[in-house]
């Protein structure tokens, strides 16, 4: 639990940057599967300043897209990750999921391909107030999904939180349905880096620690997981016992 957002920014930076260099020491290139969102923000900042990262040997994919949506849309979170990492940093390649792919299913299948072809080392997540990881909605969450990348539904809760971001006009501009990697994907990563930060987390944050794991908390399956860290500044930990 970090003082600040900021704080807390910067601390799973420096030791992500740890992680990454001394993997790079042991292998010859490492995957990551990023994230995107508002919480993102400060902490891929503050890990492209930091240096020290070869991003010349790092393969990057990403958790999730909107259906329909074309790269050069600024909400898509292809933009925002061109924009904030690919190109400042270069990395050796990046695969991105094609939102306006006009066969979805093949493209779902098309990027489950790769991703079982390699294996991430290191996965960056964020939560949703109802504790999607992901685009996991407490509605479609499988912890035994039988897919590694899957198409879902938005929950209304979701979508009104990108209007209120600034992301979408409006709840009708929101696309409906979206890709995700899947839960079992995320839980294949070797290490987990999870951010919350502020107020609004705090209730999902307390419910995810300490109530049961269950779908209805997506993120709660974390817990089970051998190496996910989770990040709290002092608003999102603030309801915690
Ligand atoms: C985004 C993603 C989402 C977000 C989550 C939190 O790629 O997978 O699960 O991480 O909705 O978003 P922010 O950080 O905007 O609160």
């Amino acid at each position: 639990v970090y003082s600040s957002e900021f704080e807390l920014a910067l601390g799973a930076a420096q030791i992500v940057r740890e992680y990454l260099m001394n993997i790079l020491d042991q292998q010859t290139e490492a995957r990551i599967l990023l994230a995107t969102g508002n919480t993102q923000i400060q902490f891929l900042d503050a890990l492209i300043a930091l240096g020290g990262v070869d991003w010349s040997r790092l393969v990057l994919f990403h958790l999730d897209e909107y259906l329909g949506i074309k790269a050069e849309n600024t909400a898509s979170f292809c933009y925002y990750l061109r924009e904030r990492v690919e190109k400042k940093v270069k990395p050796k390649q990046f695969h991105y999921i094609k939102g306006d792919a006009t066969e979805p299913l093949t493209e779902c299948d098309r990027y489950a391909n790769l991703l079982k072809t390699q294996p991430i080392d290191l996965c960056f997540l964020g939560i949703g107030q109802n504790g999607h990881i992901a685009f996991n909605e407490p509605s479609v969450a499988n912890f035994n999904d039988p897919h590694w990348v899957k198409l879902v539904k938005l929950e209304e809760s979701t979508q009104q939180i990108q209007v209120k971001q600034g992301y979408f006009p409006n709840l009708d501009a929101v696309p409906q349905y979206a890709y995700t990697v899947t839960i079992p994907t995320i839980l294949s990563s070797k290490k987990i880096i999870c951010l919350a930060s502020g107020i609004n987390k705090a209730g999902i944050v307390k419910t995810a620690l300490e109530e049961e794991i269950t779908v209805s908390y997506p993120v709660s399956i974390l817990r089970r997981h051998q190496n996910a860290h989770l990040f709290l500044d002092a608003h999102s930990a603030s309801l915690l016992q």
